[in-house]
């Protein structure tokens, strides 16, 4: 099996190769851009005089100085880990290497085969040091080089043997390349061409945020290729056949400043406040697009949407939208689930898949799923160049800006915007979606003020001890209500549950308890007086209730949040304090929101 989505893991991985001598510092401080993939351990080998130097430890990359690395060297490669074979160890962390350290390797994805790949190099006399699949490489790539020192192809030829999906990175005390290798995880090259201000190079890495401060020109290797590097010219090639493949350079449109926390202390803070800007970037979509994909709705036998966390959230939402707005049913489900619903998929099928990233594997796989019918895929994604966007038949991008903190804030608003803007076309009138959004927009700038957020601070200070919080919402309100509550759980780990009001007196109610905060995400809509009747149920079992919503409903409400009346863009704008609250819930207790336990930004596995 070539090409496989049953395993990968999350890691960033990131090599330079150019005219500069201080490589070892350049990826130190690219992978700390890249420590939202994983960050439970980080490596980095670099080429000094002929000999690879390699330094690793577990723990955060973010806390080491680039200045370690300072040996003068045009070569580099590292890694920051998330684990999924073998512990969090020294031993197991990345860059890998043969015995005689002359091949090292950086790896993200799993070899699946490896266990059959390390006996038979065990019996050839290899000894391994990790409980890793990665050593094996590094060893193969020893006993390719046997019969030929071509590094390059050593490599080709060692990736033929491998099964599962994975990019890798590798460098040889023999040349000064730097060769990658692709089938699934991610891999970007970022271009830096001679000028006055940068010396000629090349960067490889799983994701732009690693190279942004050095170049915005890159080239996509696509699954199946590979790259060979010395620093001065790049060949890309077919992996199977070393064939040559002609690439072209793209600008990237993000900036430097967009992929820092400039004032913010960190990035979550920082990318909710963008909100201020990022929903209008959402919004400003060609128009006749926009038509296109309503008549394509229209016309489709069966339109599916599928997403994953977050973005599966704003699936849920659209769900309201085309129902409310346009009066059209549309199938939402989690992408995890998709696999059960392939038997009503047809060729005149639609499926929306809608991820941040556009590297989610639960989403790859409905994709997959999706053409083994022969249904066409839109994607809305953030990621311009991620393998979603270039598996779909065709892609609306959220114009976002970087997304770095692991938990999804701004992404989903973008996400929410666009899908009401195509809920709006299918009505017949996107004008209308449109002009509708811009006033939320605008409401989401004058609520967004230091004043705003502080009150929002202060109410995580009165609820920060609880152990458990509770969240409701009615129509498009309830999918909020899960969001909050997912929020809340990954940042804080405070127990927090998502309910529909309705719902409650089947059972969730019976949580309730004198002072137990639960929170009311309320609207302005059909369902307004529906919500403050199960706010009472709430309060009369001595529910400690936050109201969110655009009216003081006494005396429902202990607390009120006060948002904007938007309408249908209602989930845009109460979403928005329960995000703060979330923040400010993390850090009061301690965490570090944006990198928190147990996860990454990128969700590569099954
Ligand atoms: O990149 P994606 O939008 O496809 O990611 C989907 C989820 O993994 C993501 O939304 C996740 O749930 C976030 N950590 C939630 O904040």
């Amino acid at each position: 099996m070539y090409f496989s989505l049953e395993y990968a893991n999350m890691c960033g991985i990131f090599g330079y190769v150019g005219k500069r001598a201080d490589a070892g510092c350049i990826v130190v401080r690219g992978l700390k851009n890249l420590e939202y993939r994983g960050y439970d351990s980080w490596g980095v080998a670099y080429q000094v005089n002929g000999s690879i130097l390699v330094k690793k430890d577990v723990g955060r990359i973010s806390a080491v100085s680039a200045d370690l690395f300072s040996n003068a060297s045009n070569l580099a490669l590292a890694h920051t880990r998330w684990a999924t074979h073998g512990g969090v160890t020294q031993l197991n962390a990345h860059p890998h290497t043969n015995e005689d350290g002359t091949v090292a390797v950086v790896h993200n994805g799993i070899i699946e085969n490896f266990q059959e790949l390390k006996e038979d190099l065990l019996k050839r006399g290899h000894l391994f040091l990790s409980e890793t699949d990665t050593e094996v490489i590094p060893h193969l790539i020893e006993e390719e080089l046997r019969s030929s020192d071509d590094f390059a192809l050593a490599v080709r030829k060692a990736c033929m043997r491998f099964q599962g999906r994975f990019a890798i990175l590798a460098m040889h005390t023999g040349s000064q390349t730097l060769v990658a290798a692709r089938t699934g995880s991610p891999l970007i090259v970022g271009v830096s061409k001679e000028t006055a201000d940068h010396p000629q190079g090349y960067f490889i890495a799983s994701d732009i945020p690693a190279f942004i401060e050095h170049t915005r020109l890159v080239q996509y290797i696509d699954d199946g290729e590979m790259v060979v590097t010395d620093g001065n010219s790049i060949l890309f090639m077919d992996l199977k056949t070393g064939e040559e493949r002609p690439k072209r350079e793209v600008e990237i449109q993000w900036t430097i400043e967009q992929a820092q926390k400039g004032k913010y202390a960190h990035y979550m803070l920082k990318e909710i406040m963008e909100q201020k800007e990022s929903i209008a970037r959402a919004i400003n979509q060609e128009e006749e697009e926009i038509e296109t994909i309503a008549k394509a709705i229209r016309s489709a036998r069966g339109t599916f949407l599928a997403a994953s966390g977050t973005a599966h959230k704003a699936c849920m939402a659209a769900e309201y939208f085309f129902s409310v707005i346009a009066e059209h049913h549309v199938n939402v489900v989690s992408a995890c689930e998709f696999k059960l619903y392939h038997h009503f998929l047809k060729p005149e099928s639609l499926l929306i898949v809608v991820s941040q990233s556009g590297e989610t594997a639960d989403v790859l796989e409905a994709i997959k799923i999706a053409r083994s019918k022969g249904s066409k895929v839109l994607a809305i994604v953030n990621v311009q160049g991620s393998t979603i966007d270039r598996e779909a038949d065709y892609t609306l991008y959220i114009n976002a800006g970087p997304e770095r903190g692991v938990a999804s804030t701004k992404a989903l608003t973008g996400q929410m915007a666009v899908l009401m803007l195509i809920a709006y076309a299918l009505k017949g009138a996107l004008r209308e979606g449109k002009q509708l959004l811009l006033d939320t927009v605008a409401q989401i700038n004058d609520m967004l003020n230091p004043r705003y957020v502080e009150r929002i601070e202060h109410l995580a200070e009165k609820i920060r001890q609880k152990n458990d919080l509770y969240i409701i919402g009615r129509g498009w309100n309830y999918p909020m209500a899960l969001e909050s509550a997912i929020k809340i759980k990954e940042v804080s780990y405070i127990h927090a549950e998502g309910f529909a009001g309705g719902e409650l007196k089947h059972g969730p109610i019976a949580l309730i308890e004198e002072g137990v905060p639960c929170v009311v995400l309320a609207g302005n809509d059909e369902v307004a007086v529906d919500i403050v009747s199960n706010a009472l149920e709430l309060k009369a079992r001595g529910a400690y209730v936050i109201g969110v919503g655009p009216a003081r409903r006494r005396p429902a409400f202990d607390e009120w949040i006060k948002v904007p009346d938007a309408g249908a863009a209602q989930p845009l704008v109460n979403i928005i304090p329960m995000q703060i609250l979330a923040y400010f819930l993390a850090v009061q207790r301690g965490k570090d929101p944006d990198m928190p336990r147990n996860l990454a930004k990128s969700v590569t596995v099954k």
